[in-house]
């Protein structure tokens, strides 16, 4: 363990740092922002308040000081290979994500990978602990370290806690095969804001907590009886008497939906180059009347395969000519060491290859599949070009490329078919709304957004506009601090500033 001594008050802690390490050919190392929401949300605060970011470096047995990137200081976790396999690779994406996500693919128990899950949890809280100051604010990210909220409890009760899980939590039925589904529900409960996606996600949390601990909830409240240990030794804070009786704590479980930062998608699409952009765009793929567009990592959860289904069958009924339309497809790479990704990427590049070899001629393809991630500046041009976007997820926790297309949008033009499995279709009711399962349904929609007439398509994007833009991730992460810091101020003075403040 490295010695460390600065803290900070605030600290956030993700599985992955919000840089990438960038590797010269002579072998000198460097570090980039990654290109995420989250980061551009959160670096305000953070610069205002010297924040801390904890965090794997996003390679196995990488063990680097922390150093200072744009302001916030980056505090790396080292993780080994074989970690990476059970905790990384295994527990949270073979056994929790598809758990979490209606279980689509078979999740998998394996002892090992929960062994694994455990100690590299425990090894973030350790590492938070020594970051964070004195009654300082910790906030925890998503489903990869849901163990470290108690345990960071148990070694900092002075510390005030939040959790974010940006994906879906399921419904106890399916939640309950989960082995080890109360020490989750106890790591989670250390927290004292327990922030969702979908108010369902919520439910479906405090419906495990009762079925599962018994304790009282009445929503957003959950009352968590205190250890008594941490009682005895007077490091409980901001506790109360329940009505049995009993000492709690009160942790709360609500939805604070996660957004993008709108204003630079913006003034991205608005650039006279990335415009340009978009009509090259449309010439290089043969002017085609209508392009379709799909943008997804390529995951079981985002049902590209019911897409191409449904878009294959169209071109065989002839409901649909090839010279008249094509489907971009971007399916980044992602989790390529995981048995089910490569699996679907089997999958889907062999029904891709099909739909060309049957449908394609030589001067319009009928699809147009890319399995690489792109800079912001061409996804931003592919939203301008793009007449429909196509976003028909199983399950997603919220569907960040669905209000991406709608920022993109300042011509008003454009219609979004969006699942109404996404998180995304709770505030964009404006889009066509689907269920991804139902082949007819789609069909049907994807020829009324192609059909769609001007006035309709610009009347739906400005109340798409509007929501977007009225909810943005600045306002995400600032109701969300402000949750925090409500719950702070039971027990002590804030001891964060909010970037409002100044
Ligand atoms: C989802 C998860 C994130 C994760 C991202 C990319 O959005 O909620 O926690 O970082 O996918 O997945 P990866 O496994 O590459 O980090």
């Amino acid at each position: 363990m490295k010695s460390q001594h600065a803290t900070f008050p605030l600290v956030v802690v993700s599985n992955r740092l919000p840089v990438d390490r960038i590797v010269a050919e002579d072998g000198t190392a460097s570090w980039t922002q990654s290109p995420g929401g989250l980061v551009t949300a959160l670096e305000p605060v953070m610069r205002v308040n010297h924040g801390a970011w904890v965090g794997w470096a996003g390679a196995p047995d990488l063990d680097v000081d922390p150093f200072e990137n744009n302001g916030i200081s980056i505090v790396p976790v080292p993780l080994s290979g074989e970690e990476l396999e059970n905790y990384y690779e295994g527990f949270s994406n073979g056994t929790l994500w598809p758990l979490y996500h209606d279980v689509i693919a078979p999740p998998r128990y394996h002892r090992e990978w929960w062994d694994t899950y455990l100690a590299v949890n425990q090894r973030f809280a350790e590492v938070a602990a020594r970051t964070a100051a004195h009654g300082g604010v910790v906030w925890v990210q998503d489903y990869q370290l849901q163990l470290v909220p108690r345990m960071l409890r148990g070694l900092r009760p002075d510390l005030v806690i939040g959790f974010f899980n940006h994906i879906p939590f399921p419904p106890y039925g399916i939640y309950s095969q989960l082995p080890w589904r109360t020490q989750i529900i106890e790591g989670l409960l250390g927290a004292d804001v327990i922030g969702f996606q979908r108010a369902a996600d919520a439910n479906n949390f405090t419906t495990a907590v009762r079925r599962l601990l018994g304790y009282n909830t009445n929503s957003p409240h959950i009352e968590v009886p205190v250890d008594r240990d941490l009682q005895d030794a007077g490091l409980a804070s901001h506790v109360s008497t329940s009505k049995r009786g009993e000492t709690v704590r009160t942790v709360i479980a609500k939805r604070f939906p996660i957004s993008i930062d709108t204003q630079s998608f913006e003034e991205m699409a608005r650039r006279p180059e990335v415009q340009e952009r978009a009509r090259q765009i449309r010439v290089d793929l043969g002017n085609p009347r209508t392009i379709m567009l799909g943008v997804d990592r390529l995951d079981y959860t985002k049902g590209i395969g019911h897409r191409l289904k449904a878009y294959g069958e169209l071109l065989t009924e002839g409901r649909l000519n090839v010279e008249d339309v094509t489907l971009v497809q971007v399916a980044s790479p992602s989790r390529e060491r995981v048995a089910a990704y490569q699996d679907l990427r089997d999958e889907i590049e062999l029904q891709v290859g099909r739909l060309n070899g049957e449908f394609s001629t030589i001067s319009h393809n009928a699809l147009s599949y890319h399995h690489q991630g792109y800079p912001r500046e061409e996804m931003v041009a592919l939203y301008l070009a793009a007449d429909v976007m196509l976003v028909t997820a199983l399950r997603d926790g919220m569907n960040l490329v669905a209000k991406e297309y709608v920022a993109s949008r300042f011509d008003n033009d454009g219609v979004l078919v969006l699942s109404e499995f996404a998180g995304a279709s709770d505030d964009l009711k404006q889009a066509l709304l689907i269920n991804p399962h139902d082949i007819e349904g789609l069909k049907e929609t994807i020829l009324q957004a192609m059909a769609m007439p001007a006035r309709d398509r610009a009347r739906r994007m400005r109340a798409l506009r509007k929501r977007v833009r009225d909810n943005d991730v600045t306002k995400w992460s600032k109701s969300f601090l402000d949750a925090l810091t409500e719950a702070s101020s039971l027990a002590h003075a804030p001891r964060f500033k909010s970037i409002h403040d100044d």
